[in-house]
C-alpha cells in the first residue's frame, strides 16, 4: 500500500468531482480506489478516469480513506469498515455534513487520525471553499495529506476547533445560496424595471462574477473596493443607503447565526443518532 493511495468509499457527485480534481491536477489513477455498491455509477468512474472499482467496502484499502457517502449511512458504514482499519491506521477524511470526529472515531472503535471537512456544491464545479478539522491523531504529513485531496476541488481552509466548522457551514457551505438569492432579487427588480427576463438575469450573472472577480485578484478588501466604486451623491449610494437603512447588513449576521446554530443542532443529532 503506497503513501499516496486513495479509496473514496461512496462514488457519488462529490467523490466524482475529487476524483476528477485529483486526477486532473497529476495524482495517478493507479493510485485510486472508489467502493461504490451502484454499478452504472461505479461504470462510469472507472471508464472516464482508469481508477479501480470496487463494490466490498471492506476490500478498500489505501493510506487515505475518503468517506463520502451520505450523513445517515455513514455510520453503518464506518462499522462496516472500522475493524480491517484499525490494523492499518490510515488517514480518514470525512465530508458527511453534520458528523463530529468523535461519532466517526465511535463507530470506526479506535482512535482514528480524522480530517472532516466541510466542502460546499461548487466543488462540483472545481470551484469549492472548503473548511478542514483534524483530530489530535492527525500527523503533519496527514494533514498535507488531506489537504491535498480538498485542494483538487477548490479552496482550503483549516479550522482550529472543530465547532467552527458550523461556522464554515454558515458562511460557505450554505453561502452559494445566500448569492444566489441576490442574484435572483435582483434580475426580478431588473424585470420590475422593463427589462426582458434573459438580459436582467445576465446582467446580473456576469456582474456578480465580474465583482467576484475583482475581490479576488485585488489587493483591497471588498469594504475598500466598495468605496471606490461607490460616488457620492451617485446611483451606488442611493442603493447602498436603502440597504444600510432597512438592516441589510444586520440581517444578513442573523441569518448566517441562524444557518450556525442549525448546523450545530443536526450534529448533535447525529450524534446521539
Ligand atoms: N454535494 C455537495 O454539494 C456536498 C457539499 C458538502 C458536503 N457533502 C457531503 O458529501 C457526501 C456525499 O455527497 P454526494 O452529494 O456526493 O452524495 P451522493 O451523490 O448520493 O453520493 C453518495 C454515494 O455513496 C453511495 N453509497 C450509498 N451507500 C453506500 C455504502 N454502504 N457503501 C459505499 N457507497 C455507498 C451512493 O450509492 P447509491 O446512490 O446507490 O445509494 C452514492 O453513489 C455527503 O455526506 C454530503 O453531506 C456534499
Amino acid at each position: 500500500m503506497s503513501d499516496a493511495s486513495i479509496c473514496f468509499i461512496g462514488g457519488g457527485n462529490m467523490a466524482t468531482s475529487l476524483i476528477g480534481g485529483l486526477i486532473a491536477s497529476g495524482r495517478a489513477a493507479s493510485d485510486i480506489t472508489v467502493s461504490e455498491p451502484d454499478e452504472g455509477r461505479r461504470r462510469v468512474l472507472t471508464e472516464r478516469f482508469g481508477v479501480h472499482g470496487v463494490t466490498d467496502n471492506t476490500a478498500a484499502t489505501a493510506a487515505v480513506m475518503v468517506l463520502a457517502v451520505k450523513p445517515q449511512v455513514l455510520g453503518a458504514v464506518c462499522r462496516e469498515i472500522g475493524p480491517g482499519l484499525a490494523r492499518r491506521s490510515p488517514l480518514v477524511i470525512s465530508i458527511a455534513a453534520g458528523v463530529r470526529v468523535d461519532s466517526i472515531a465511535r463507530w470506526l472503535g479506535f482512535d482514528a487520525a480524522i480530517i472532516r471537512a466541510m466542502p460546499n456544491t461548487p466543488a462540483l464545479l472545481g470551484c469549492g471553499a472548503s473548511g478542514l478539522f483534524a483530530n489530535r491523531h492527525v500527523t503533519s504529513a496527514q494533514r498535507d495529506q488531506g489537504e491535498s485531496v480538498l485542494r483538487a476541488v477548490g479552496l482550503t481552509q483549516w479550522v482550529q476547533e472543530e465547532a467552527q466548522l458550523d461556522a464554515v457551514t454558515a458562511v460557505s457551505g450554505s453561502g452559494p445560496a445566500y448569492f444566489l438569492m441576490l442574484m435572483e432579487a435582483m434580475a426580478e427588480a431588473g424585470v420590475n424595471m422593463g427589462l426582458a427576463p434573459a438580459t436582467a438575469r445576465l446582467l446580473v450573472m456576469e456582474t456578480a462574477f465580474g465583482a467576484a472577480k475583482m475581490a479576488m485578484e485585488s489587493a483591497e478588501t471588498p469594504a475598500e473596493l466598495r468605496a471606490r466604486v461607490t460616488s457620492p451623491g451617485g446611483t451606488t449610494q442611493a442603493a447602498l443607503h436603502h440597504l444600510e437603512e432597512g438592516g441589510f447588513r444586520q440581517l444578513v449576521g442573523e441569518a448566517l447565526e441562524r444557518a450556525r446554530s442549525r448546523a450545530a443542532t443536526l450534529a448533535d443529532e447525529q450524534e446521539a443518532g
